[in-house]
């Protein structure tokens, strides 16, 4: 079966009480429990993560090597900083959706540089919660396609 990782970075864990007002009131365990739904109905199976760190999360990404055959990444506050995750997208070579919840482009100027866009295979941002949904359908569409 179809296998694809989501992984979520640093602060995410807060989703519900994080900002409202940006991210929505949707907990990342409503997230979680979309995911898998929408797994369900797409045939394919997920695992979801998050962590806070960055180490962590290019460990994640290693592991992912031979068993994931897509990664859906909300890198969070990393997207903008770590050469190290784009590195580790590269590195393992799985095609890789960048999500935000927000609308990046919107916000801060510091938000609109991503590190993981120049590695991943296309970025979907602004649609809350929803995002998720959109990603895992684009990525179980891209691995049909390519296989
Ligand atoms: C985010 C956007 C990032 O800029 C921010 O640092 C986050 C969340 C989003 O999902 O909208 O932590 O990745």
């Amino acid at each position: 079966m179809t296998s694809i990782l989501v992984l979520n970075g640093p602060n995410l864990n807060l989703l519900g009480t994080r900002q409202p007002e940006i991210y929505g009131s949707t907990t990342l365990a409503d997230i979680e429990a979309m995911c898998h739904d929408t797994a369900k109905t797409l045939g394919v199976s997920v695992t979801f993560e998050q962590n806070n760190v960055e180490g962590a999360m290019v460990d994640l990404i290693h592991a992912a090597r031979g068993i994931q055959d897509g990664i859906i990444l909300n890198a969070g506050a990393y997207t903008h900083t770590s050469v190290a995750l784009m590195d580790a997208v590269s590195s393992v070579e799985i095609p890789t959706i960048e999500l935000h919840l927000s609308n990046i482009h919107a916000r801060e100027e510091f938000r609109h540089t991503s590190y993981i866009a120049k590695v991943a295979l296309g970025v979907i941002c602004g649609f809350g919660a929803h995002g998720y949904v959109l990603a895992l359908q684009a990525m179980a569409q891209h691995l049909k396609a390519s296989s």
